[in-house]
């Protein structure tokens, strides 16, 4: 029988955040009596390799693409975040999503998501393919396609929630329970968007989650880095195993950073998903916007799952202008607290055209065909002061 899970609910509907997450992110892993200096701040430690007693008898500590003690502390963080056994970092996000697709075999199947980030898109149809790996897109909030497009070979489902741009919202505990009809499925959910203090895919059913930590995660647009997070034991040896044996390692520097970004990611969370909310709100009742994505406004398809399955929301919204390409345009090159650029989840307010930037290289039809239409802004809104934030907004859509 199903355990039914009761969640208390936060002042705006979403699912309560339970104490203690801002505490781990700032102290597991972090024992300063681990360290025979007794550092407070867990140190860089460069080293390559490590001397051994005799020979095969050495710390645990060998060669730091196996294993590093700077990049072990950020590991053990952060899968204490997701409330996770096992936690592997890896050289970017696509690293990431390159190993776990080394995980699998020629004649494999994989179901993506239709709406997904355009570098994993990529690796599955230019690199999987390649290794007779096949791939299927589907949307999948459309839970009845999903159960159609499951094949006996299939082996990875690869959910992201919310979508890049569109912020679709997928039901993460109904698609899981899909792919677990099937044996040997391994369910991949890319929370990149939300970080594990909005959302902890693993309590819904996932197998493992992934991160570019490149974005909320490490948070001031310094470090590009990824990581997997699981439960399961059999899973993190496998991706151990080709952890070390593709080498997609990033450096006990980076890990460094990534570490202290983390030491403040409640803190950041708390304010982008306030900023974006005020934003979100704000550009709602503009009389030169048409349309506005944020799954915490009551407009939002999903908003109800939204409330259910995460703990809020991010600083990710989509916004779509009356008017095409001219009017994106001079909005765009009009801000200027907001900066024109790739990427998201730095502190920094960013504002970019996914029509011309991430999918740039897409033909028109199939934009189209995805809902990316040239009005469509996608805004990372960071964590400045609210005011300035709405101000610079109202003086950009004055100027369109
Ligand atoms: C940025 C991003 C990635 C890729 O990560 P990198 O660190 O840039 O390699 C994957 N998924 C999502 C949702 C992203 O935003
Ligand atoms: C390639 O994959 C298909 C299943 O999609 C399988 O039938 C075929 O045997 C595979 N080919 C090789 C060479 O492994
Ligand atoms: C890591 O990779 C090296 C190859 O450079 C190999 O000798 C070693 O056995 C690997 N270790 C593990 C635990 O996989």
């Amino acid at each position: 029988m199903r355990k039914v899970v009761h969640h208390s609910v936060d002042k705006d509907g979403f699912r309560a955040q339970p104490k203690g997450f801002a505490t781990k992110a700032i102290h597991v892993g972090q024992d300063p009596e681990q360290w025979s200096c007794m550092a407070v701040v867990p140190p860089i430690l460069m080293s390559s390799t490590y001397k051994q007693h005799a020979p095969d008898e050495h710390t645990g500590f060998k060669y730091s693409r196996l294993r590093n003690p700077t990049r072990d502390v950020l590991e053990r963080c952060l899968a204490s975040l997701d409330n996770a056994k096992f936690g592997l970092t890896f050289s970017t996000g696509l690293g990431a999503v390159t190993a776990l697709i080394t995980m699998l075999k020629s004649g494999d199947h994989i179901v993506a998501e239709r709406d997904l980030y355009g570098g994993s898109c990529t690796a599955f149809t230019k690199i999987a393919s390649k290794m007779n790996i096949s791939v299927d897109f589907v949307d999948f909030t459309d839970l009845g396609k999903v159960e159609e497009i499951v094949k006996p070979n299939t082996k990875l489902f690869w959910v992201e929630s919310p979508t890049n741009p569109l912020l679709k919202v997928v039901d993460i505990e109904a698609v899981c329970k899909i792919a677990h009809k099937l044996p040997e499925v391994v369910v991949v959910v890319d929370n990149t968007f939300l970080s594990p203090y909005f959302q902890r895919p693993l309590e819904l059913g996932a197998d493992i989650v992934m991160y570019s930590l490149s974005k909320y995660m490490n948070g001031h647009s310094d470090v590009i880095m990824g990581a997997a997070i699981m439960n399961d034991e059999t899973l993190y040896q496998k991706l151990q195993f080709l952890q070390n044996a593709t080498g997609i390692v990033p450096s006990p520097f980076d890990c460094y950073l990534l570490n202290r970004g983390l030491k403040t990611l409640a803190l950041r969370m708390e304010r982008h998903r306030t900023n974006a909310l005020a934003v979100a709100k704000f550009l709602e009742g503009h009389p030169k916007v048409d349309r506005v994505l944020h799954p915490g406004l009551p407009s939002h398809p999903q908003h109800a799952l939204s409330k259910k399955q995460t703990y809020g929301h991010s600083g990710m919204v989509a916004v779509f202008l009356k008017g095409g390409l001219d009017e994106a345009s001079v909005f765009l090159q009009s801000l200027r607290v907001f900066t024109l650029a790739e990427s998201l989840g730095g502190v920094e307010s960013l504002a970019g055209s996914p029509s011309r930037m991430t999918f740039g290289s897409f033909a028109p039809e199939e934009r189209a065909a995805m809902g990316i239409v040239d009005g469509l802004i996608r805004l990372s809104v960071g964590v400045e002061d609210i005011d300035d934030l709405l101000e610079d907004l109202q003086q950009a859509l004055e100027s369109v």
